[in-house]
């Protein structure tokens, strides 16, 4: 048997044309979404993900600005221009990109953007609010993640998940989105012993490490869906955490890369812009 894939970027596609749609109609009303994305530095992978943004928000009408700023910049002063932000009433979403340099906290600059702009959804506020079940910015890669299960019909409830990655960014969150829809949750990381045994046991397995061919075919139960969200370059290639071939031979479903997550965390990020705009708009 061989997995159905979850193709990431069909569905991306899918939602950013209802998103332009919707874009446009705001235009008729007179709001105008605007994300404004700041990047430190000229980091390649860093400038290609912010370039990217700005692309996706560009093709759905949305206005956004890309601020490059050196990479000596000082604390404070990045500190001053998201104030200047968060004051900016054109101005719905904001995205420091991370990691922002040694110099700089990156919790104090999360810290510091108005959580109603927060469309990464990393602002402790927001995320105090995903804990508890409220509705509220969720960050970009899992909420995609929660969309793509639920676009493919996947059941969630009662579910056994099991998270390898603990990441503020990813594995935190995805698993704290799926318990609040009734998954029972494990999360893995570094230090669990007998990563195999847990692997073995998941109904959905979420890999969110950042390491080549971590897991394959041999660690997965037969039947499960397999959700990769590793991002790697391996001679050249764009390969995720997951051996894709051996793996598709015994789950269920199971995303690819490319084409799989990436393609989502933009989207959603683009939803959360929209949102966020419509929440202050509406006052
Ligand atoms: N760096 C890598 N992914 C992300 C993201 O989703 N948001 C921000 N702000 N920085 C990142």
């Amino acid at each position: 048997m061989s997995a159905e894939v979850i193709y990431g970027k069909q569905l991306a596609e899918n939602l950013r044309q209802e998103m332009k749609e919707e874009v446009s109609i705001l235009h008729e009303r007179g709001l105008r979404p605007k994300l404004v994305v700041v990047i430190l530095g000229q980091d390649p992978a860093s400038m290609s993900y912010v370039k990217g943004k700005q692309r996706a928000s560009e093709k759905i009408g949305m206005d956004s600005d890309l601020i490059e700023l050196p990479v000596d910049t000082s604390e404070q002063e990045l500190l001053e221009l998201i104030e200047r932000l968060n004051q900016d009433e054109t101005v719905h979403g904001i995205l420091v990109q991370l990691p922002v340099p040694d110099h700089i906290s990156d919790q104090k600059i999360i810290e510091a953007i108005n959580p109603e702009k927060d469309v990464d959804g990393f602002h402790p506020e927001n995320v105090g609010k995903m804990l508890t079940g409220q509705d509220t910015f969720y960050p970009c890669t899992p909420y995609g993640i929660m969309v793509m299960l639920k676009r493919a019909d996947i059941t969630i409830e009662g579910k056994h998940v099991v998270i390898i990655g603990r990441s503020n960014l990813v594995g935190k969150p995805v698993g704290q989105l799926l318990l609040n829809e009734n998954a029972t949750v494990t999360h893995c990381h570094s230090r669990t012993k007998n990563l195999r045994h847990h692997t073995k046991q998941a109904d959905i397995l979420i890999v969110a490490v950042g390491k080549p061919s971590i897991i394959s075919g041999e660690d997965i139960k037969e039947g499960a869906v397999v959700i990769d969200v590793g991002v790697n370059r391996v001679d050249g290639k764009l390969t995720g955490d997951v051996d894709f071939e051996s793996a598709k031979e015994v789950a269920s479903h199971i995303t690819p890369v490319p084409k799989g997550v990436g393609p989502m965390t933009i989207t959603m990020l683009l939803h959360n812009t929209i949102k966020a705009a419509k929440r202050i708009h509406n006052g």
